[in-house]
This record gives C-alpha cells, sequence and structure tokens, in this order.
C-alpha cells in the first residue's frame, strides 16, 4: 500500500514523526512486502528555517521527504494555489492508494483537495476539531479538509460529536476515534529529551519557576490592539517570573514592524526536545498555540490560552486549561489564580498513546 504523506508547518513534523514510526514498525514486522505500506513525503516549505523545520526531521529521525516544493511567505490563495499544482503533478505520477494529510494548516487544505480531485483517498489525522471561529484560517482549512477526507482520524470523543452534528453518519466516509498522536510523540521522545537538550541549564532557570509562553496565531499577531494588550500583559509577569518565549518568526516580524516591545529577551524557536524540557520543567503555559495546549497537559502543567475559543474544548471543561482571550486584565488574573491553585489532571483524555498504530489499523480495515 502506497501512502503519499503531505506536510509543511512545524506541528505537522511532530505528529509525521509518530505516524512514520508507527509504519516503520508496522513494515518491521510483516512476512512480505504485500502488508508493507510504503510512505512517500513530500514537504511543501511553508516553513523553512532550519529551527522551524530542519531540526525537527534530524531530531525525531523523519523520513527525508522525497519531494521538497519550496512554497512558502505568500498569501493563502498563492500559497494554496501553488501547493495545490505541484502536489497534483506528484500524485498522477506516484499513484498512491491514500494521501494522509494532518491538521488545519495551508499544506494539509491543498493536500487534501490535490488527491481527491484525483480520486485518491484522503486520511485526515486530527480530523473533527472545531473552534466555531469561522475567522481563523485553520478553522476554513479544518472543515474542508475534513468534508473531503475518506477516513478521518479523530483525537477525541469531542471530534467525534462534532463530525456527527454536521451530519457526517449520512457521508460515505469512515470515521475513526484513534487518539492523539501527539501524545504518542510526547511519550516517545520525552523519555531521552533530557540526555539530548540542555535548555533549561542554558538559560539559567533550573530549579526555578518560570512561565513557557509561545504566540504566533494571525488573531493575535494581525490584530494591533490584541498584539499590544498580549505584550503588556507578559511584560507585567515577567516583573514576578521569569518568561522563556520562543519568538515564532510571524511574531517576531510584527512585533518588529509595529515597534512593541518586549521587557524581557525572547528566544528563537525550539527543536522539539528543548519544548520538551521546557515543559517538564516550566510552572505553567500561556500560549495561543493549538499543539502546546495539549502538550501542557501531557507533561501535566496548567495552562492559559490566549485565545478566545479553543478546539481543545475539553481541557478546559476538566479544569487545565482556561481562556484569557487577549484582554490584559484576564490575562494577569488568570496568570494569578493558575500559579495559586493546585490543578488537578484528569488522565486519559487524548487516548491511550497507541493513536499511530490505530490509524494504521484504520488504514488497512478501510
Ligand atoms: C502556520 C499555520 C498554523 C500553525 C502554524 C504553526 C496556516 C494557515 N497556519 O501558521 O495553523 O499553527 O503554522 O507554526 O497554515 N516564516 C518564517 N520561517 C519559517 C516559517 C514561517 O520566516 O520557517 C514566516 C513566513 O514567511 C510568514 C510567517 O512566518 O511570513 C507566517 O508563516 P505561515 O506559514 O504563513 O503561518 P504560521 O503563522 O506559521
Amino acid at each position: 500500500m502506497k501512502i503519499v504523506t503531505v506536510l509543511g508547518a512545524r506541528p505537522q513534523f511532530v505528529k509525521a514523526a509518530a505516524v512514520s514510526r508507527a509504519v516503520a514498525a508496522h513494515n518491521a514486522v510483516q512476512p512480505d512486502s504485500s502488508t508493507m505500506l510504503q510512505e512517500i513525503i513530500v514537504h511543501t516549505g511553508q516553513h523553512f528555517d532550519e529551527n522551524m523545520s530542519d531540526i525537527f526531521f534530524r531530531e525525531m529521525d523523519i523520513p527525508r521527504p522525497h519531494y521538497h516544493l519550496a512554497i512558502n511567505s505568500v498569501g493563502h490563495g498563492a500559497m494554496t494555489g501553488r501547493m495545490l499544482e505541484k502536489i497534483e503533478e506528484i500524485l498522477l505520477e506516484g499513484k498512491p492508494d491514500f494521501v494522509l494529510v494532518y491538521g488545519d494548516t495551508n499544506s494539509t487544505l491543498a493536500g487534501a483537495l490535490a488527491a481527491k480531485k484525483l480520486h485518491i483517498r484522503v486520511v485526515h489525522v486530527e480530523a473533527g476539531l472545531r473552534s466555531f471561529n469561522m475567522r481563523m484560517p485553520e478553522e476554513v482549512n479544518r472543515i474542508l479538509t475534513d468534508r473531503i477526507s475518506d477516513i478521518l482520524c479523530c483525537p477525541t470523543q469531542q471530534a467525534v460529536e462534532n463530525l456527527h452534528r454536521e451530519g457526517f453518519a449520512g457521508f460515505s466516509c469512515t470515521v475513526a476515534k484513534t487518539g492523539d498522536v501527539m501524545q504518542d510523540a510526547a511519550i516517545f521522545y520525552s523519555s531521552f529529551s533530557a540526555e539530548r537538550s540542555s535548555i533549561v541549564e542554558r538559560l539559567g532557570v533550573q530549579g526555578r519557576d518560570f512561565v513557557l509562553c509561545t504566540i504566533h496565531r494571525a488573531e493575535n499577531t494581525d490584530d494591533l490592539d490584541r498584539c499590544a494588550a498580549i505584550v503588556a500583559a507578559l511584560n507585567e509577569i515577567s516583573r514576578d517570573i521569569p518568561i522563556v518565549f520562543p519568538l515564532h518568526p510571524r511574531t517576531r516580524k510584527v512585533l518588529h514592524a509595529n515597534g512593541q516591545v518586549l521587557a524581557f529577551d525572547p528566544i528563537e524557536p525550539v527543536g522539539y526536545f528543548d519544548m520538551i524540557e521546557l515543559l517538564k520543567h516550566c510552572k505553567l503555559v500561556m500560549t495561543d498555540s493549538g499543539g502546546l495546549q495539549k502538550e501542557a497537559y501531557f507533561f501535566r502543567k496548567p495552562c492559559i490560552t490566549l485565545r478566545d475559543e479553543t478546539e481543545w474544548s475539553e481541557l478546559v471543561a476538566s479544569g487545565v486549561n482556561v481562556l484569557a482571550g487577549a484582554d490584559k486584565k484576564l490575562i494577569l488574573d488568570c496568570f494569578l489564580t493558575s500559579v495559586r491553585a493546585r490543578t488537578v489532571f484528569a488522565d486519559g483524555l487524548y487516548g491511550n498513546g497507541d493513536a499511530s498504530e490505530q490509524i494504521i489499523r484504520t488504514l488497512f480495515n478501510a
């Protein structure tokens, strides 16, 4: 069976690392080639810096992409359109049985659309998530991708229910609850991340409380009022506790262009092992990232989400994540409450850590 995996943005490298490991493990125990999986990786190039892309392939041992399209730094239309054209050429030549896409980025939508128009079955990993905010490019990407997917691998029960509410039971597709592949990655790589990363010592935060913060969502970076309110809140918090802030290139550009000044030094984006070590050692997480909200939970850290809504509603319902939007006062209040509270973490919100194996089983049963 031949699979083309389309990826391009940082969180997809983490997800693909887990599934590619499971593909290799599956092949290792097959008696003959008839049940083996051949995976061909297409990197759209959406993320391209050493510390936004290459480091993940190296550290996580992701197979080298067979194709690298180098499409980035253009608007949504041009980016998605150029990807669509190139991916279609690759699919016409390779004739895979499945195209596998992850999450909600422009690379996800381009991969799914190219495959569907060629009648190649689309597998969407991280299907069924909804923020119910149609102004987010990610929400548009995930709704459209879900609708044209043949196999929808849902990380949570909530995701399955979202699809049922949208009538997916009546569509000719398979909806499977597989668990979350990011949890598979967190479990595997955290068992040796301490040997590979010295970031906590390097930053001088070993044994100290600190906040781990990331910001990159367009809804925060491209809205100057929201961006200014978040920066003001972080600057105030940084007087009480160190903030480790790996700065996404999008955010760096926006802060620079608008003269927004951080009262503390951000750091460059970090690789996966560094991120895991920061998660293990921090006091709490503040973020607008989707993936980092879950990773905070995997490492039992409370999270303040700098958005008005989240797709990961089970985190909020279970009391480990709080939505603070981009309201300075609310962010400061949430910070004070979170550092004082003792957070209790429910188990098992994202499956058993075998989501990647379940996805492969789902492919064979489809
Ligand atoms: C994208 C995804 C988002 C995901 C995020 C993870 C979409 C619509 N958004 O947002 O869902 O959570 O990735 O990071 O697909 N840039 C660099 N170097 C890089 C990568 C990006 O300088 O290695 C710059 C780009 O040139 C651009 C900006 O950062 O100016 C934003 O990049 P883009 O890929 O458009 O969106 P992200 O904000 O990263």
